[in-house]
């Protein structure tokens, strides 16, 4: 579903480069969540934005759904995201100016779809947000916000989710509330999963858990 092989990263650091990732190798399966640990500044966002093609590593590749991504171009690239990723952000990313069910239905929109408004409160419903449909993002909690960007992330039907910290600013029981809702979204629809995240009680709703430590990954055991 999503494969990585030998991923290195590197930025542009005063006159020298800060390596980020050493050779990174991850293959994660349909119905699968894989978690990464690690504390800020390790390179979990890297590791991420590049799983999803935000961002191309200098060396290493990308398979999505048996696409290699190297060989595609920017729009290629582009409806490839749109089709097959889900993301959610620490910060949700909602757009102010939106209804949270709008907010839900633009990936549909720049898909080129008509919006089925019909599943997109389908998605609020599933998150418990049916009755916050016509509000604004300011007017939700912080893990309100966060469970729209989960519905937003389902509403092309992608086969893999990727969360960055995505209940990196919530207290334990907002936490705790995100991450049941997250595990039953990804295993109702069999979705392959990438999580990075500090937080170590994510590890309950984990398959398979990783530290990522001086640019690699070490499998350590998942808290169940
Ligand atoms: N675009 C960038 N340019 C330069 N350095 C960056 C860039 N993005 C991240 N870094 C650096 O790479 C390291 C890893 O960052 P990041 O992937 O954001 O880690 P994490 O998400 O685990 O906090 C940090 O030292 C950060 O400062
Ligand atoms: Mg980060």
């Amino acid at each position: 579903m999503l494969k990585a092989e030998n991923i290195w990263k590197s930025y542009p650091e005063d006159k020298r480069r800060l390596t980020v990732l050493r050779g990174v190798n991850l293959e994660v399966h349909a119905n699968e969540i894989v978690v990464v640990l690690g504390p800020s500044g390790s390179g979990k966002t890297t590791l991420l934005n590049i799983l999803g093609t935000l961002d191309k590593p200098d060396t290493g590749k990308v398979w999505i759904d048996g696409h290699d991504t190297s060989t595609l171009d920017d729009s290629e690239l582009a409806r490839l995201r749109n089709e097959k990723i889900g993301f959610v952000f620490q910060f949700h990313q909602l757009i102010p100016e939106l209804t949270v069910v709008e907010n839900v239905l633009l990936p549909s929109i720049i898909r080129g779809r008509k919006p089925n408004i019909d599943f997109g409160m389908e998605l609020l419903e599933l998150v418990g947000l049916q009755s916050k449909a016509s509000h604004y993002p300011a007017e939700l909690s912080g893990g309100e916000r966060q469970r729209v960007a989960v519905a937003r992330a389902l509403i092309n039907l992608p086969s893999i989710l990727l969360a960055d910290e995505p209940s990196g600013n919530l207290d334990e029981k907002s936490s705790d509330l995100l991450h049941n809702l997250i595990y039953r979204v990804i295993k109702d629809r069999k979705m392959a999963a990438v999580i990075v995240t500090h937080k170590n009680r994510m590890m309950k709703i984990a398959d398979r858990c990783y530290q990522l430590s001086k640019g690699v990954l070490n499998e350590v055991r998942c808290l169940r």
